[in-house]
């Protein structure tokens, strides 16, 4: 297919599902109820072909101001609410986002290059529950007393902050934004969205879903555009802006976090990871096999979540290697829109650039047990920024690919003999997300999991989200938990009244 040819054939696939879009895709912010055309657009490439599909506009100060002061005026009534009020439209938000699901499969698909297969295994479903589970839960959940020993009394008041800046990364573009979207909303803040400039389109999508569901102007509003110097870096700054929930590079929620200070904003900071995988000898070794697979290699590896790091005891150590190398080799990498595909292209041809520095680096000083290359692909994907799952073994603990984040489906392996050493090799890298633990033994499981310095563990499997759950990073994997109750402190202020007993 050449560029034209992708065109058409979405065009057509989405007017199927009766969803229409002008041919290239035009991306237009969402200010104030209304679609904003913008100025200075800059291209939408789909990372499988290297093609530009769309235009998405760059949002600057005229737009941060209209965005921030649409939210706060809307946040006068939207804080005022009662929970129930705000409920109600936000299942309507969610009730669209599902009606939209195949048109989401797709853009998402387009807009990450990641398989399709992926986004029909529940996530949009996900997406729509990301909402509806707050609005539910506000509405469930009540606070806190503290009676005194003297009959006075304490109770705890918690109320919206009111203008929430929603940063969020390129690699799961629209789950990403819903989990911060449904707290946000259903704790009365209204929102501006500022998506990853690589992956305008699943929010320019949310966009419309809010608007079809009637939520009130100004309550959502989405800009696009680029960090520094631009809409992010302005939200960041803007004193009307009072949180900023940020998922991204850790080197940039550092400068989010210098920027956000002048004006001392609330933060929440999910950054990056080089998380853990343990496979310890009592794991059953054809489901760790497959927990592997999904934690190295879902979404070509760029999931802040990654098991990016194998650790495996020696005494199992040649025979998981053998099956994991089985299993890598039969993953189809390739078309993202083809359903038997399992790993679609990397975001871009900076990022696969960026990937392919940590691979030679481990052809240089370590053996490559498979993969590593750009894998042989028909016109047009051979234009993609494609690259086969690399397992990486003879590595030590201090090298690059043992240390960094490369976000790509790049596994580094190590050995290890006991659990103590396993403990110190997963706790050596200066991450904290979280860490996989595979063992049949649940004393082991126990202790381990007590051991490790990660937001989350996983025993015998990986990515599975309660809403209920915190979510967060240790060390300089993050700042704060989100999720359930934890995102109080952060989305809410919070009010102590005290009662004298007169
Ligand atoms: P990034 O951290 O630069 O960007 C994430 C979001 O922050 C985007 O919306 C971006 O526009 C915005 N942003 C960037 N600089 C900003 C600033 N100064 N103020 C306000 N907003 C700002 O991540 P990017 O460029 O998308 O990817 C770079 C690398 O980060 C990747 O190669 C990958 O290694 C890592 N990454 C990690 C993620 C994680 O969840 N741990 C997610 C995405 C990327
Ligand atoms: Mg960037």
């Amino acid at each position: 297919m050449t560029g034209p040819k992708i065109y058409r054939e979405t065009q057509r696939r989405l007017k199927d599902l009766g969803f229409t879009f002008s041919v290239p895709i035009e991306v237009t912010h969402y200010i104030g109820g209304e679609f904003v055309q913008g100025t200075d657009p800059f291209p939408v490439i789909y990372p499988a072909t290297g093609e530009v599909i769309g235009m998405a506009p760059e949002g600057r100060e005229k737009e941060v101001e209209m965005a921030v002061g649409a939210a706060k005026e809307a946040f006068r009534n939207w804080g005022r609410m009662t929970p129930s009020q705000r409920r109600s439209y936000l299942r309507r938000f969610g009730e669209k986002i599902r009606e939209y699901k195949s048109v989401f499969e797709i853009l998402e698909s387009l807009d990450v290059g990641r398989p399709i297969y992926e986004n029909r295994l529940g996530y949009v479903e996900r997406m729509a529950h990301n909402i509806e589970f707050f609005a539910d839960f506000v509405v469930t959940h009540g606070s806190e007393a503290y009676p005194m020993e003297n009959g006075y009394i304490n109770y705890v008041l918690r109320y919206p902050v009111g203008v929430a800046a929603l940063i969020t990364p390129w690699n799961m573009p629209s789950m990403l934004a819903t989990w911060k979207i449904g707290p946000a909303l259903a704790f009365g803040n209204t929102v501006v969205l500022k998506p990853a400039e690589l992956t305008p389109l699943g929010a320019w999508l949310l966009a419309r879903c809010a608007h079809e569901a009637g939520l009130p102007p100004g309550v959502f509003n989405v800009i696009h555009g680029f960090g520094p110097g631009s809409a992010g870096e302005l939200l960041t700054r803007h004193p009307d802006v009072g949180l900023v929930s940020f998922t991204g590079e850790t080197s940039t929620g550092k400068v989010i976090m210098r920027n956000a200070s002048d004006t001392l904003k609330r933060l929440s900071m999910e950054l990056g990871g080089k998380s853990p995988n343990l496979i310890f000898e009592s794991a059953d070794l054809d489901w760790a096999v497959e927990v592997t697979l999904r934690a190295s290699f879902f979404n070509q590896g760029e999931v802040c979540l990654a098991g990016s790091r194998l650790l495996v005891q020696r005494s199992v150590y040649e025979a998981f290697l053998e099956k994991l190398v089985q299993a890598v080799k039969a993953l189809k990498v390739g078309d993202p829109l083809d359903p038997e595909t399992r790993l679609g292209a990397l975001i871009s041809e900076d990022h696969w650039r960026k990937v392919m520095s940590y691979v030679e680096i481990a052809r240089d000083t370590a053996t490559i047990l498979t993969g590593g290359k750009r894998p042989e692909l028909p016109h047009p994907f051979d234009k993609g920024y494609f690259l086969e799952p690399t397992v990486v073994v003879d590595v030590k603990p201090s090298d690059k690919v043992c240390q960094e984040e490369i976000f790509g489906p790049v596994v580094a392996v190590l050995p290890f003999d006991t659990e103590e050493e396993a403990i110190e090799l997963a706790n050596n890298t200066p991450y904290g997300l979280n860490a996989i633990i595979q063992t049949r033994d649940v004393g082991q499981a126990i202790r381990v999991s007590e051991a490790l310095e990660v937001g989350t563990v996983w025993v015998n499997d990986w990515f599975v989200r309660d809403l209920r759950a915190p979510f967060g990073g240790a060390k300089q994997s993050g700042i704060g938990r989100e999720g359930g109750h934890y995102g109080y402190d952060f989305y809410y202020e919070t009010k102590n009244v005290c009662i004298a007993n007169r």
